[in-house]
């Protein structure tokens, strides 16, 4: 049961407001006051609630007596040390909007000095007066007219209402639906399980290595598993891959009306279609390459661009439909193969541009309909070993950060919100820009509706968020007043692969590994039978670890694991 404790030292009109919006709740308030002869514990004994008076040198040794989920202070007249904050989660609601009119007597001095608003203010507890991160605001316009007794009832008006519906905020936990397969998944599903904000989390199409993560769900098709989420009461869903968000699995929730992390069938074709990307970014002067489609074989001497130039599918081709022609026939052959459909419908239209040379970077970040927030640069290794003519894969590892420059990134932040706000893209989900630092300046290579695999397994780890309060305040448009963090050490990611990846890869060989501490372990193409763990997809494993000795962590593991044709990178980060 959530346990909630109020502290106030006065008149308790909040404390009564909370309690009474609660009435029919099961959660355990209980009063604290630090005077014996406050006005809040004689509400606290007419509304039936337990309250107790505990001098404040004494708070600590009550707190850690008395375990709360939530600790709300309304009206408690005193700055607690951070030993006592320690023991709790703390909030505060002050009755000005901050940093405005920090302090005692906070109506009255926004009132004296005449601002045309004030407000009311919740915000996270800390050793400073009335500071720490704002959980919500109000605001009221001040007018000439107003008199301080008015403005004053007004203020206890709006914290009357503001405060509980916070309360409830901050305690409701979440129940999530988490769809996809791959070592991205089950990275995110390590991360949500991490939240104190989730109920349960539910799982749909997860591979054997992390079935046990959360609740299975099978459905035929999307429509059934939308109905299966509504009977589970499901809050929001978050879809990893591509594959279903361009078969339209959004625009099947939202007849549900379940929001979605994830993008729908027409803002998909920013991945789905090369050409839908060029165009949209042409439209919005978002840099990128110049480019020309190619439809037949014929269409090649059109092409304007030098050698190399670079041949891209014009659809969906799993992370591996991209070659660079470094001289006509080599053009000719990969452009035969592609219209012959070597990425059957996906390759049947293809996409050249020019080449672009520079440092490549992923930029992950989160789109609220309104608010783009950027995650650290990432960089993926697309090849399946360094040597020029490797082919390309899925990913073979990540690392981040990436050290780049700040204003480039939020300069082009700045340009793709714009690009999105100004095409009412009312999606809520991720985007992942893939760019590169050109001599010009940054450019956009490609765009992907997901975060990605592998930079999601190193994202997961840096991120300092709680997830599921995260993807709340994205699926609710409130990703403008959320503030993203992120560790400083490094985080790695070694894709371990089979042999014949990424064309015909072996599987079926059994997997011996030692358990350890030192990685976090994403499983992606595994299967499991009487205890035992097989291969059985072209990516085996994500081996990751976030830390000051992340890359010899990684590897040390990465030579523990054995199985037959294991193929990794030796070069990443
Ligand atoms: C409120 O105005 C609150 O913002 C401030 O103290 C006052 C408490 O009022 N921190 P009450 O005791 O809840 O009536």
């Amino acid at each position: 049961m959530t346990k909630i404790a109020i502290f106030a030292s006065g008149n308790g009109s909040n404390f009564e407001a909370v309690i009474r919006y609660f009435i029919n709740s099961s959660i355990e308030f209980i009063c604290v006051s630090d005077k014996k002869d406050a006005f809040v514990l004689k509400r606290a004994e007419k509304l039936n609630i337990k309250y107790f008076y505990v001098p404040f040198e004494q708070t600590y040794d009550f707190l850690l007596k008395n375990k709360f989920d939530l600790i709300v202070l309304a009206g408690y007249m005193r700055i607690l040390p951070k030993k006592v904050l320690q023991l709790g989660k703390f909030i505060n609601i002050h009755p000005s909007l901050l940093p405005e009119f920090k302090g005692k007597n906070a109506i009255e001095r926004a009132f004296k000095s005449k601002v045309k608003n004030t407000g009311v203010t919740i915000h996270y507890v800390t050793e400073e007066v009335d500071s720490g991160e704002v959980i919500a605001s109000k605001k009221i316009k001040l007018t000439p007219q107003m008199t301080l007794k008015e403005l004053e009832t007004k203020i206890h008006e709006i914290e009357h209402s503001l405060l509980p519906k916070t309360i409830e905020k901050l305690i409701r936990k979440y129940n999530i639906l988490l769809i996809g397969s791959g070592a991205r998944e089950h990275a995110f599903a390590d991360k949500l399980l991490k939240s104190e904000y989730l109920n349960k989390l539910y799982l749909f199409g997860a591979n054997d290595g992390f079935k046990d993560s959360g609740i299975n769900l099978e459905a035929q098709n999307f429509e059934q598993l939308a109905q299966i989420a509504r009977q589970n009461k499901i809050d929001f869903v978050l879809i990893g891959s591509e594959t279903q968000l361009a078969q339209g699995i959004v625009d099947i929730f939202q007849k549900y009306a379940i929001p979605c992390i994830g993008s729908d069938k027409y803002w998909t074709q920013l991945e789905s279609s090369k050409s839908f990307a060029k165009e949209f970014m042409k439209r919005n002067n978002i840099p990128c390459a110049d480019y020309v489609i190619v439809q037949t074989e014929k269409d090649i001497k059109k092409i304007p661009f030098t050698y190399p130039y670079v041949i891209k599918a014009d659809g969906l081709a799993a992370g591996k439909g991209v070659c660079i022609a470094n001289n006509e026939s080599e053009a000719k052959n990969i452009i035969k193969e592609y219209l012959n459909g070597k990425f059957k419908e996906s390759s049947k239209k293809i996409v050249v541009e020019e080449f672009l040379a520079g440092e490549e970077l992923s930029l992950i970040s989160l789109w609220d309909g309104n608010t783009l927030k950027p995650f650290i640069p990432a960089r993926d290794y697309k090849k399946l070993n360094p040597s020029i003519n490797s082919p390309n894969t899925g990913g073979m590892g990540a690392v981040c950060p990436v050290e780049t420059d700040k204003k480039l990134i939020l300069d082009y932040t700045k340009i793709l919100e714009k690009a999105l706000r100004k095409e009412k893209a009312k999606f809520t989900g991720f985007i992942y820009s893939g760019l590169i630092i050109t001599s010009e300046g940054i450019k956009v290579l490609e765009f992907n509706m997901r975060s990605g695999d592998p930079e999601t397994q190193v994202l997961m780890l840096s991120l300092e968020n709680d997830l599921v309060l995260l993807l709340k305040n994205t699926v609710e448009k409130n990703l403008k007043n959320t503030k993203l963090s992120f560790k400083k050490e490094k985080s790695i990611c070694v894709v371990l692969a089979s042999n014949g990846y990424p064309n015909t890869p072996e599987t079926g060989n059994e997997i011996t590994m030692p358990f350890s501490n030192d990685v976090n372990i994403y499983y992606a193409g595994v299967k499991k039978q009487k205890n035992k763990l097989y291969t059985a997809k072209g990516r085996v494993m994500s081996i990751c670890n976030c830390g000051t000795d992340s890359i010899n962590k990684v590897y040390d593991y990465v030579n523990k694991v054995e199985y037959k044709g294991k193929t990794f990178r030796s070069d990443i980060a």
